[in-house]
């Protein structure tokens, strides 16, 4: 959460960073400022409300600097006021910082520093570590001017308990930003006469391809001309340029309403990619790159642990079904943010995956090195090319969905699925999946994106359900099997983009408790894919609409579902059961989004969210 870009160059920084915080809004959107250096000084400039109010705010000052830092935040220490926004100046006014993660000891620094003669304008963590960095650089009268900035930050964050992605500049060094990280992801772009910094790839790379990834505990020396890498504890590191494989125009919304709304419609070639080189030649099997092991070890592994947060969970779980299915390995799931914690016992010769759209979220990123601590191999799935947890992972699976700016992740849920099936096709024919069964279900997959283009080729009439249901405050969602963990997807996209209250419930469990709360008032989906448990949901369902509740049907049974069975159908095709997670998905996603809209909601940033979630 938050989003940090800074830009040293020839051109003028302004309309260089507002351009970035736009690519980085998804991070946070209570707030932003920019901090630009003008040849008497620091120039700050910032506002509540979104990046668009900063734009009109800059544009308006019209200010020649061609340096500058800047900000958009998802408040955690202090409220969203103008004083707490960033980027912050130190009571000299010589330092201003823009900062991502969380200062822990920031009250014990905070007294330090007011003993010392600091004064302070907000209540947040970050103001404190920019009057450390400034207490610092005036105590070293003596360095050198560049490196008297990195020494003072260098010397500052030896003293930091927390999390950080920070970017300094200094009203002394007008062509000198100076970066840092610890837990917050921070990156290069690296152009030409021009450099910038950012928490992601997509602040600058409608300006530069190149980029270069920061690790823990590194700090960054910017110029206009060049930049230079060392670690807190003052070792050189060469740095390794990569290069960004999406352009802008993919972030960007084209004739679309909303990110999401194109996000949904991009999954038959979001999965497309997902797909492409990974099938045997013999199409019987799967194949990965990156997954860095052999056959043999393979099979010495008896468990599997998946870890994610809040979408990517539901992935895992679908991938527990699909995995223990296919390949009759066990599979256990695991909330990313419990497992530190929990200290759970583990089989000697478990293997781990972590799961992650954006490759940054703390909670998974922890799990993994919580994992690797105990000395187990951590593969990640991620869509987060060069993201951390792609870089700390032992290897792994790039979902290539593109990037996904919507809050509410859509396409790189389904990609996620889909290398699931994939990984239990893999693993089940490395037992006992047969050749034939092999070959049923990589024809499955292929079909998925003309299947999909079907599904969405009903999206005026899931909007016309959609619409008759957007009053109601409650709703369940109910599925069996691997339907369950689509149900709790299909509640978790209404209530964080409608604020409607939804919950999702294993079918037969309802009758448990949930079917309390049916009523006029409260419409439930229910998952009623063809096969085994049909006739178990359509009882369920029966049961509902005897208590007067509503019920929207998604189904593939054909003939076997008659129009009367439900209020509203949603009718998607009949396919193997390696798929219907995924088809089953997008009716979900539209009448979320749908609903949304009618009541006028924020789609792409709903209340309180932010897309990467940062901090613990
Ligand atoms: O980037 P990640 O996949 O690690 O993010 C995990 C969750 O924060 C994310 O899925 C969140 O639940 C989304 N808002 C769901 O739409």
């Amino acid at each position: 959460m938050c989003g940090i870009v800074g830009y040293v160059g020839k051109h003028a920084a302004s309309s260089i960073l507002v351009e970035g915080l736009k690519h980085l809004e998804y991070r946070g959107y209570d707030s932003s400022g920019i901090a630009l250096a003008e040849g008497n000084g620091i120039e700050v400039i910032k506002k509540t409300g979104r990046v668009a109010v900063l734009a009109g705010l800059a544009q308006k000052h019209a200010s020649k600097a061609s340096m500058g830092i800047s900000h958009t935040r998802w408040a955690t220490h202090g409220g969203v006021t103008d004083e707490n926004a960033h980027p912050h100046l130190s009571w000299d006014s010589k330092i201003a910082l823009v900062h991502n993660g969380v200062i822990e000891n920031y009250k014990a620094l905070r007294t330090f520093l007011e003993g010392e003669g600091a004064t302070f304008r907000s209540q947040t963590d970050s103001e404190v570590l920019a009057n450390l960095i400034a207490y610092y650089y005036n105590l070293d009268e003596t360095a050198q001017n560049g490196n008297r900035l990195v020494c003072a930050v260098r010397q500052s964050l030896i003293h930091v308990e927390g999390t950080y992605g920070i970017a300094v500049i200094c009203a002394d060094l007008p062509n000198e930003i100076v970066g840092a990280r610890k837990g917050s992801p921070l990156c290069i772009g690296v152009g030409h006469g021009e450099n910038l910094i950012a928490s992601d790839v997509a602040a600058f790379v409608g300006r530069t391809q190149n980029v270069v990834y920061l690790d823990d505990g590194q700090i960054v020396h910017l110029s206009r001309e060049d930049f230079s890498i060392t670690t807190i504890a003052e070792e050189t590191v060469s740095p390794v340029i990569n290069q960004i494989d999406w352009k802008i125009e993919e972030a960007e919304l084209g004739s679309y309403k909303h990110f999401m709304e194109k996000e949904i419609f991009e999954q038959p070639q979001a999965l497309e990619n997902a797909m492409r080189g990974r099938f045997s030649d013999d199409e019987s099997t799967a194949k990965f790159g990156g997954l860095n092991l052999d056959a043999r070890e393979w099979r010495q592994v008896d468990r599997i642990v998946f870890c994610g947060c809040g979408t990517a969970w539901h992935a895992c779980l679908v991938a527990e079904y699909l995995i223990e299915r296919f390949s009759r390995i066990p599979v256990e799931v695991e909330y990313a943010s419990e497992f530190r914690y929990r200290n759970a016992p583990l089989d000697k010769n478990a293997l781990f995956f972590v799961v992650s759209q954006s490759g940054e979220t703390i909670d998974t990123l922890e799990a993994l090195r919580e994992a690797q601590r105990k000395g187990f191999r951590v593969l990640g799935i991620t869509n987060g090319v060069g993201s951390t947890i792609a870089r700390e992972s032992d290897g792994g699976v790039y979902q290539h969905s593109g990037p996904e700016i919507g809050v509410a992740s859509t396409k790189a849920f389904t990609s996620q699925l889909l290398i699931s099936g994939m990984l239990g096709l893999y693993l089940g024919r490395m037992r006992d999946l047969s050749f034939g069964d092999g070959r049923e279900m990589v024809k499955a997959f292929k079909s998925l994106p003309g299947l999909i283009s079907q599904i969405l080729d009903q999206a005026d009439q899931i909007k016309a359900i959609a619409e008759r249901y957007a009053e109601f405050q409650d709703f369940l969602f109910l599925g069996r099997q691997s339907m369950f963990p689509i149900a709790l997807e299909g509640a978790l996209k209404l209530k964080e983009i409608s604020y409607i209250h939804a919950e999702g419930y294993p079918a037969a469990e309802m009758k448990h408790g949930p079917i309390a709360l049916i009523s006029e008032q409260c419409p439930s989906v229910v998952l009623s894919p063809h096969g085994d448990t049909l006739k178990k949901v359509m009882s369920n369902i029966e049961e509902t609409r005897a208590r007067k509740g509503r019920v929207i049907a998604i189904t593939s049974a054909g003939k076997d579902f008659p129009d009367s069975a439900a209020d509203d159908i949603i009718r998607i095709p009949t396919a193997h059961s390696c798929i219907m997670p995924i088809l089953s998905t997008i009716p979900l996603q539209l009448l979320a989004y749908y609903i949304a809209c009618k009541r006028g909601c924020d789609v792409d940033k709903p209340r309180n969210l932010a897309k990467s979630v940062t901090v613990e």
